[in-house]
């Protein structure tokens, strides 16, 4: 079965690094935008009987780019492709995972099975749950990015590092990476108070006089990272703070908040297109050999390495 990578408009620069990495060119699909807002696709190289990989990051602004990525898959499939499988480094909506008061959706499950319904298999990145791959009724093979992201830690770790964990949703995160950096770990009680405000109400673990690494699936609006700065800062942790996530959305005024803080450096990957952040000391490790490596092995059937494994 010949392989074909396509994208969306997502993260263009990605699919591209990651198709050079399979040996394959990135395919052309004309992606265009009607004056009333609809969109218009269409696959522009054969896919009949092929095994189609269709790179689209699930990023700001979400809803265009799940409609972009549901209508590629549509072609895909009424052309004639034998496998559609979707890559999603970042998934949006997948905070929406659960009820967490009445009458609310769990949007991440509509998500999953309107996806499912279009696809043969889709591939994500540090999801915000693990539990979400379940919500697919379609393989789905879930990557993490935390081995790279640490290995970059390592050259410059500093003797008194001590990995944090912004709020409880983000203590198995925590632990993956002092697992492999073999460093001490600190939680943070937070409680969200809107979309953007969230407060630090206590701290687990002594950070007075260390230099901390928060690490989190994912910054958006900068919230959680800031509040949890400030926390560390006013428990007289070294004002030298690392701050890690997979997906750096950096919404809004993110990166000016984040100007103002003792922040060292900003390591995330790039699941989502990089954010133009000038004046913030940002690292962005690049997915493309492991997404290439991912879609190598599931198109020789192959199973994808335990190293890469969300879990
Ligand atoms: C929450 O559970 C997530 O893991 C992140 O901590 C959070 O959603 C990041 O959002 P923000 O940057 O807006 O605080």
């Amino acid at each position: 079965m010949e392989l074909s990578v396509f994208s969306g408009r997502a993260n263009p620069k990605l699919a591209a690094e990651t198709a050079s990495a399979l040996g394959v060119e990135s395919g052309g699909c004309l992606l265009e935008d009607f004056p009333d807002g609809e969109l218009r696709v269409e696959i522009e190289a054969c896919v009949r009987g092929h095994d189609v990989y269709l790179i689209q990051p699930t990023s700001p602004p979400i809803a265009g780019h799940l409609l972009e990525l549901l209508l590629m898959a549509d072609a895909c499939r009424r052309a004639g492709a034998s496998r559609i499988t979707a890559v999603m480094p970042y998934f949006g909506y997948a905070r929406q995972d659960r009820r967490s008061q009445g009458r609310e959706p769990v949007a991440a499950q509509v998500i999953a099975e309107v996806l499912s319904a279009r696809l043969s298999r889709v591939i994500t990145v540090d999801l915000h749950t693990p539990t979400i791959a379940g919500f697919f009724s379609i393989p789905a093979e879930p990557l993490t990015a935390i081995p790279a992201l640490a290995e970059a830690l390592r050259p410059e770790l500093p003797a008194d590092a001590i990995i944090v964990a912004p709020d409880l949703g983000a203590v198995k995160v925590a632990q993956r990476y002092a697992d492999r950096l073999d460093l001490p770990v600190a939680y943070l009680h937070k409680v969200r108070l809107s979309g953007e405000e969230v407060s630090v109400r206590g701290v687990v673990g002594e950070v007075a006089g260390r230099a901390p690494i928060v690490v989190d699936d994912m910054i958006s609006t900068g919230g959680t990272m800031i509040s949890a700065i400030e926390a560390l800062v006013d428990r007289n942790c070294r004002p030298a703070v690392t701050v890690v996530a997979t997906h750096g959305l950096f919404v809004g005024d993110a990166a000016q908040r984040f100007a103002s803080l003792p922040v060292g450096k900003i390591l995330v990957t790039d699941s989502v297109r990089p954010a133009a952040v000038a004046r913030l000391p940002l690292e962005v490790i690049g997915l493309a050999e492991m997404l290439a490596g991912a879609i190598r092995s599931l198109h020789e059937d192959r199973s994808i390495g335990h190293q890469q494994r969300q879990w």
